[in-house]
């Protein structure tokens, strides 16, 4: 058996957590949207054509914010197309997936779902074959009170009270050969801080995300953020990130230590966007929206240019292992550790389409495994994150080199007391840590959840809905300020501390 250590103090601080950090993603894209939130011809529809067990499973993972309408489909979106009377949307040809869009859910569709599933929403604007203009009047459909065309075109679709929607993504992935109206940096530089300018003329309120690189393998990654902020940084309040990690061939011991690239990837973007802020001479700070971060096996997908075009189709279905689980908890342990910079996080994308929730037509709706580290995480790891001094042993990965085997971040809390997250990333042996809480004399009541299974390969499925499940292990006793802890392999464990009440 391994053997580890974590020291914790309150003294020691890394910042609040934005409880946005817990967001989720809404596309267009598959049955994300139809089919996966609406499904109007669902035994349980309500009167919206929403699915009431998918709204309850959205509310088990206490989502904030939830990004919407994409992703590379709202860069050849017409908003415009999804409001008004249902029955005189026009369908259109959807380029990015290379489908039929009904338009039958739209703004305001939208808008009341995220009501019922207690969210707000992270609108993101089409500056792919669109601009300013349409920007600003998506902003004023939205956000103004009344007396203008478009705000009354909004209490006439039934919606008399302003949206007051917070936070808007200046396009999606702009520096990707594959977004539709792709940009150099600096043409998307100029047009972000000029459509960002504008909206915040409707909304001076508004929070603006501008689109970093598509992930850090990029040839333009690092140049592209310091080009596109040296444009807008005045504009702009957050810079994106997005990031996918896939197992390749058999090397599980690279996948599994996949929140190294993560830490490394936040790391470079807040040096770059702290150089621009040296260079121009800026007072404020920019912080980070990772507003695309999951697991997804890539290399499963065959490419939009080879779908044929149809409805809904089913696409980018992953299922997901407790392996995935262990590593998209990773990931939520890495965003944490970064909590001072990185204010807003999504998981990509919230359901059917690389998800932790999956329906079938007609039937029923059940959680993949990588939703259990997401809904604890979101529901513990609320309050101020801690630095832990770690000790781990240490292993050789092909992709990162020497990694720990172990990796954790505490949250502490006034009311829910402390939140150890933590990771055994060796796939045989147990380790055994020791966490030193003696700064903590009044937590007395342990806690240890466990997320493993005796095949690193296993799923939840609709037969199976259950299989990988959080798990109650032997309930950890502080004694003079110890906790003694097991990791099982392979697992992701939620170890907390709480007063006696
Ligand atoms: O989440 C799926 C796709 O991944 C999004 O549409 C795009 O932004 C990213 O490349």
């Amino acid at each position: 058996m391994h053997s580890a250590s974590l020291i914790v103090d309150p003294a020691f601080r890394v910042g609040a957590v934005d409880p946005r950090l817990y967001g989720s993603f809404v596309e267009h894209l598959g049955r994300c949207v139809y089919g996966g939130i609406f499904e109007p011809d669902h035994p349980s529809a309500d009167g919206d054509g929403f699915r009431p067990d998918v709204l309850e499973l959205v509310r088990g993972l206490h989502v904030p914010i939830v990004r919407y309408p994409g992703g590379n489909f709202v860069s050849a979106y017409n908003w415009e197309d999804g409001i008004g009377p249902v029955s005189e949307r026009p369908a259109r040809l959807d380029l990015a997936w290379r489908s039929v869009e009904s338009n039958r859910v739209g703004v305001d569709e939208f808008q009341r779902w995220a009501r019922q599933a207690g969210t707000e929403t992270m609108m993101a604007v089409n500056l792919g074959t669109r601009g300013i203009d349409a920007a600003r009047a998506l902003v004023e459909y939205c956000n103004h009170p009344s007396g203008t065309a478009w705000s009354d075109r909004r209490r006439a679709n039934g919606a008399a009270d302003p949206y007051g929607i917070k936070v808007w993504c200046l396009g999606n992935e702009m520096d990707g050969p594959w977004q539709i109206g792709h940009k150099t940096a600096t043409e998307y530089g100029r047009l972000a801080a000029e459509a960002g300018k504008a909206m915040r003329l409707v909304d001076p309120d508004i929070e603006l995300v501008v689109s970093g690189s598509s992930n850090s393998r990029m040839p333009t990654f690092g140049s592209w953020e310091a080009v596109a902020l040296a444009e807008s940084y005045d504009v702009v309040d957050h810079i994106s990130m997005h990031s996918y990690y896939q197992q390749h061939g058999e090397d599980r011991d690279s996948f599994l230590a996949a929140a190294t690239d993560m830490d490394q990837f936040i790391e470079a973007v807040v040096a770059t966007a702290d150089h621009v802020r040296a260079v121009g001479r800026h007072r404020k700070r920019l912080t980070i929206a990772f507003d695309e971060w999951n697991v997804w096996y890539q290399s499963r997908f065959p490419g939009e240019e080879n779908l044929p075009v149809a409805e809904a189709p089913p696409l980018l279905e992953d299922v997901y292992s407790v392996t995935d689980a262990v590593v998209a908890g990773n990931l939520l342990i890495s965003l944490l550790r970064h909590a001072d910079r990185v204010r807003i996080g999504c998981q990509a994308q919230l359901v059917n389409v690389i998800a932790p929730i999956m329906t079938a037509a007609g039937g029923p709706a059940w959680r993949q495994t990588i939703y259990h580290p997401y809904a604890l995480t979101s529901r513990y790891g609320r309050g101020t994150v801690l630095q832990v001094a770690a000790q781990s042993p240490v292993h050789e990965t092909a992709a990162y080199g020497e990694v720990p085997l172990l990796d954790a971040v505490a949250v502490l809390d006034d009311d829910e007391g402390l939140a150890v997250f933590a990771v055994n990333r060796d796939l045989h042996e147990e380790m055994a840590v020791d966490v030193d809480v003696r700064s903590l004399p009044h937590l007395t009541t342990g806690e240890h959840v466990v997320v493993t299974d005796d095949d690193p390969d296993a799923v939840n499925d609709r037969e199976h809905p259950d299989r990988v499940v959080p798990r109650r292990h032997a309930d950890p006793k502080p004694d003079g300020g110890r906790l003694q802890v097991v990791l099982p392999p392979l697992s992701w464990n939620m170890i907390r501390l709480t007063a006696e009440r």
